[in-house]
């Protein structure tokens, strides 16, 4: 049977999957990396750290697997960060992240001056600090020379295409998160191209996240041991892709999504904008758009928590014996340790726990992390609400997803079914699917969603706890506004 390579390049680390075409796993591997925060709320990373660490898992997952049943590989890579090479394709500086701050200024110049309502018009959406563009105007105004040898801008996932294909390429999933992208035509914005400052020339050619971008170099397929003739597909930004490995494709699914970020992703038809731009409209990588809103900071606040303030990294002990207080907890944790996105868009925004007494556990304040996330992405559902969405059921995807308390706490706070994919690597698994639809596998995306896409349990919401929940959550929108103003006084 033919197989096909999803490789997910997140922030914590490149995820690589083998799939048979039946969607079965044959192998995986994983090679983490770290992340570097050069200032308060900067965060990078360097593309060569990527590269390497897709040789070196590469050849991994394929020891001892038959190389010559490789026939695609495709991708979902964390979203909206900056690569830029030189005319002789030298990285120029380090990846400004997905979940960088240090754009405040500019970003708020593309929404007061040139206005939210033209940015709306040109893209679909308003600036977020974590875009592309912000940060092409940042380098332009704080690094004027190496913003003068830029000759190629590329995402995180398109740079890894870029060296194993030769394919100046992106999709239109990822793209959507630069602003720099007509969301609702398909096609660069020559307008945003103007604001920043670049040529269209910069830009990678823009294909669908199924479309075949070329072959595999030879000099690479010699190194892994495969086929010239192996196809590079596309591939996804992070989300689009966990959206299709989770079967989240055509009108009214939704995905959330539990990893470094969290995010709440509604799939679309039909090209819809948030009317207040809380939520981002996004190409999807079924050929279709999406509404999704991303909180940016997610498992990361619970392996934050158990990790560096707890010092433990087992989290499945901390998590014992929580149930009995799911409803019941008086402690509050705003999860904003990288500022935040959707729906505050506010680069100061910070962590915070609230409620304490002088008999509040060690338990209550792991229980409040995990709640305070989910919180945070009900934010995003009542935003998708706002604009009419009504969204009866969701599948969950992620680290924070193999957490049976969790998944009882996003249950009971969305209050609605959760149900968990049999495959829990979304955007690999989602990559994988892309590649077999790109070398002719399945038709669609659709049809390899109905192929191989199965539940493997549903996570109801219990009355009672629901209703408790939704009485905390009330508490909980309030605690932002009144924290907001002293968050913007804060170093
Ligand atoms: C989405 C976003 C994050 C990253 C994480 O807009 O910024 O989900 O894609 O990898």
């Amino acid at each position: 049977m033919n197989t096909y390579i999803g490789i997910d390049l997140g922030t914590s680390g490149t995820k690589f999957l083998l799939v048979a075409a039946d969607g079965t796993i044959l192998a995986e591997n994983t090679q983490t990396y770290a992340v570097s925060y050069p200032h308060s709320g900067w965060s990078e990373q360097s593309p060569t750290l990527w590269f390497a660490a897709a040789t070196k898992g590469l050849k991994e997952l394929l020891k001892g697997q038959d190389k010559s049943a490789v026939k695609g590989i495709s991708f979902g890579g964390q979203m909206h960060g900056l690569v830029v090479l030189d005319k002789d394709d030298n990285v120029i500086r380090p990846c400004i992240l997905w979940n960088d701050g240090r754009t405040e200024k500019q970003t708020k110049y593309l929404n007061e001056v040139i206005g939210k309502e033209k940015l709306s018009e040109y893209t679909g959406n308003i600036a977020f600090a974590g875009f592309t563009a912000p940060k092409i105007l940042w380098m332009k105004e704080n690094e004027p020379e190496n913003f003068a040898r830029i000759a190629k801008i590329m995402l995180p996932k398109d740079y890894l295409a870029y060296k194993l294909s030769g394919a100046f390429c992106t999709d239109y999933s990822d793209a959507s998160g630069m602003l720099l992208l007509d969301v609702k035509n398909r096609c660069w914005s020559q307008k945003m191209c103007d604001v920043c400052g670049i040529s269209e020339f910069m830009l990678p050619k823009l294909y669908e996240s199924y479309e075949v971008v070329g072959t595999l170099k030879k000099e690479i397929a010699e190194e892994l041991g495969l086929s010239e003739t192996v196809k590079v597909i596309a591939g996804a930004g992070d989300n689009a892709a966990a959206a299709v490995g989770t079967g989240v494709v055509g009108e009214g699914g939704c995905n959330i999504s539990l990893g470094t970020s969290g995010t709440l992703f509604v799939s679309a038809t039909e090209y819809k904008e948030d009317k207040v731009n809380a939520l981002h409209s996004f190409c999807h990588a079924d050929g279709g758009w999406h509404l999704m809103g991303c909180i940016l900071s997610a498992a990361s606040c619970n392996a934050w928590w158990s990790d560096k303030i707890l010092e433990t990294n087992n989290y499945a002990k901390e998590q014992e014996g929580l149930e009995d207080l799911l409803g019941k907890n008086g402690v509050y944790f705003l999860p904003y340790l990288m500022g935040e996105r959707s729906p505050h868009n506010d680069v100061n925004a910070r962590g915070a726990f609230i409620g304490m007494r002088p008999d509040t556990t060690r338990k209550q304040m792991t229980l409040a992390v995990l709640e305070g996330v989910t919180f945070a992405l009900k934010d995003c559902l009542e935003a998708a609400k706002k604009n009419g969405i009504e969204v009866k059921k969701t599948k969950l995807c992620g680290g924070g997803a193999k957490s049976p308390l969790w998944r009882k706490i996003v249950a009971n706070v969305m209050n609605m079914p959760v149900e968990i994919p049999q495959t829990e690597q979304g955007p690999s698994f989602g990559g994988a699917m892309l590649a077999m639809v790109g070398c002719g596998e399945y038709g669609t995306v659709q049809e390899a969603v109905n192929g191989i896409v199965k539940v493997k349990e549903t996570v109801y919401p219990e009355k009672q706890t629901a209703m408790l929940y939704e009485k905390r959550y009330g508490i909980f929108k309030k605690l932002y506004p009144v924290l907001k103003e002293a968050y913007a006084d804060m170093e």
